[in-house]
């Protein structure tokens, strides 16, 4: 069975304090993973440390980064490279959140980059894509998706790609409590999943982890979670406070 994942994206909140806090509270509330159950925290950059520190006698717990940077080393101030999180010993990067490829003008051909630099370093790219309100409205949501996975994922091998997690995140559910439908997420899910098959084919499409990303909280995510297609959740807010996540990840398949 595919990896089923819920991971935790606490985007720019939490004070170091309460980071140490909700991870304690999460961890130590006797909620254990096993098998196929895994659960990822993306942590502002400046815990990565200390999340990864947490996670040690916890199977099935990791850490992320939120965002890395395209190059292995240099000049480039504020950014954060694929062989810094190796040093860290975290091994997950969120790679294109729409937040980073709207305020960041991060493109599919800069987010090809770095899926690939982190796969050279052994970091799994929790690759998002989705699409915002104008192009649903349109119908026009499932070739744009299509555009973003051809562009930043379809020039790796099968190999390379079967390393890759990814995240479906309408944007019009972000942060909105407008989630999609379960239907809705389930039929982008199968889309994702014909289109890597039609590249790749079946066996290869059949094996990789699809998570849904958009007001997921403790009272939709089994739901969501229970489509064939949808291998977990990428969560923002409601991964904020311990007792929703908690419950989110019991809803993981
Ligand atoms: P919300 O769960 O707050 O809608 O955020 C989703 C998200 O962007 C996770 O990466």
């Amino acid at each position: 069975m595919r990896k089923q994942i819920a991971a935790a994206n606490w985007k720019m909140n939490l004070s170091y304090q309460e980071g140490e806090q909700l991870l304690d509270a999460i961890l130590n509330s006797g909620i254990a993973l096993s098998g196929n159950r895994f659960a990822v925290f993306a942590v502002p950059a400046p815990y990565l440390a200390m999340a990864k520190s947490k996670m040690a006698n916890h199977p099935n717990f990791y850490v992320a980064a939120q965002n890395m940077y395209s190059k292995k080393s240099g000049a480039f101030t504020g950014e954060i490279s694929a062989p810094m999180l190796v040093s860290l010993g975290i091994d997950h990067v969120i790679i294109g959140h729409s937040e980073r490829r709207e305020y960041f003008n991060e493109s599919n051909e800069l987010l090809a980059e770095k899926v690939k630099i982190a796969l050279e370093h052994n970091i799994t790219p929790i690759f998002c894509c989705g699409e915002a309100l104008p192009v649903r409205e349109a119908n026009e949501q499932n070739s744009f998706v299509s555009t973003q996975l051809q562009e930043s994922l379809f020039s790796l091998t099968a190999e390379e790609l079967q390393k890759v997690v990814i995240a479906y995140e309408p944007i019009w559910a972000i942060g909105t409590g407008k989630t999609a439908s379960s239907e809705q997420a389930q039929e982008m899910h199968q889309h994702i999943r014909n289109e890597i098959a039609a590249k790749y084919g079946k066996e290869i499409a059949e094996t990789i982890s699809i998570l849904y990303g958009g007001s997921v909280k403790a009272n939709n995510a089994k739901e969501i979670f229970g489509k064939p297609d949808v291998d977990g959740g990428l969560v923002g807010g409601a991964s904020l406070i311990a007792d929703e996540f908690n419950q989110i990840l019991s809803g993981l398949k």
